[in-house]
């Protein structure tokens, strides 16, 4: 199929995990591969949509093709999505990003010896992206939530879902559990995507090309 149900649409996305430095040779890091952002990359290039992919240490290849900005931190993408949303039509937050960072980057690497036996990290709060850009958001713009969670019931994961949209308040939220074999790496994925009504919009399990596609039909009727 080729629809171009996309064309004249401008979307950033957001993919991959953000890394947190905490000295020049270590970061705290989580487990996003990136591929489903890079999924709905690729599948809304292909229904016409002019596409800015922000990319958070990719565990594949980034995209040929398909403008794409590099970023480390969350601070990096905060700053790298805040500008490529200025008049955007949609925004993705698909990327996984750390609610914490080290309060201090160490200049030169933390020594075991300083330490003992334990070692404590302060850390500090990273701004919520993802509710940024959802108070600042254009008009007609739509912004797109993501909300991985370990919550194995889906009613409980539901009302997560639920209660995270609320908080955020973004126009969509794409609910999907993780653990430690599903969603994050997983050529696979499970999703149910909810409106800013609470309303289940779409249910998608497949591939994650597939379930892109399902996403971008909901924005597709979002624009509508
Ligand atoms: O609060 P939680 O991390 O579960 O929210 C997930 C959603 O919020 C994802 O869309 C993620 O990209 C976004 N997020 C953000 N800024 C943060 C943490 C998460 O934009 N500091």
């Amino acid at each position: 199929t080729a629809a171009r149900d996309l064309s004249g649409t401008r979307i950033v996305i957001t993919a991959g995990g953000t890394r947190e430095p905490l000295d020049p040779v270590r970061f705290l890091g989580n487990r996003s591969s990136g591929k489903q952002g890079v999924r709905l990359a690729e599948a809304a290039t292909a229904r016409g949509a002019s596409v800015v992919l922000i990319a958070a240490n990719l565990e594949i290849p980034a995209p040929a093709g398909i403008e794409t900005r590099l970023v480390g931190t969350a601070l990096e993408l905060q700053s790298a999505v805040t500008e490529a949303a200025v008049g955007a039509d949609v925004v993705i937050m698909a990327a996984a990003v750390a609610d914490y960072r080290p309060a201090a980057v160490r200049g030169d690497k933390i020594k075991k010896d300083e330490a003992g036996d334990t070692l404590t990290l302060e850390l500090v709060k990273n701004p919520d992206i993802l509710a940024g850009l959802a108070a600042a958001r254009e008009p007609g713009q739509l912004v797109i939530g993501f909300a991985a969670e370990t919550q194995t019931d889906p009613d409980r994961l539901l009302a997560l879902g639920r209660e995270k949209l609320a908080r955020k308040g973004c126009d969509y939220l794409v609910l999907n559990r993780v653990g430690w074999t599903e969603g994050f790496a997983a050529e696979r994925n499970q999703v149910r995507v909810i409106d800013s009504a609470g309303v289940i919009v779409a249910e998608a399990a497949g591939t994650k090309m597939s379930v892109a596609g399902r996403i971008l039909d909901v924005v597709v009727a979002g624009l509508g």
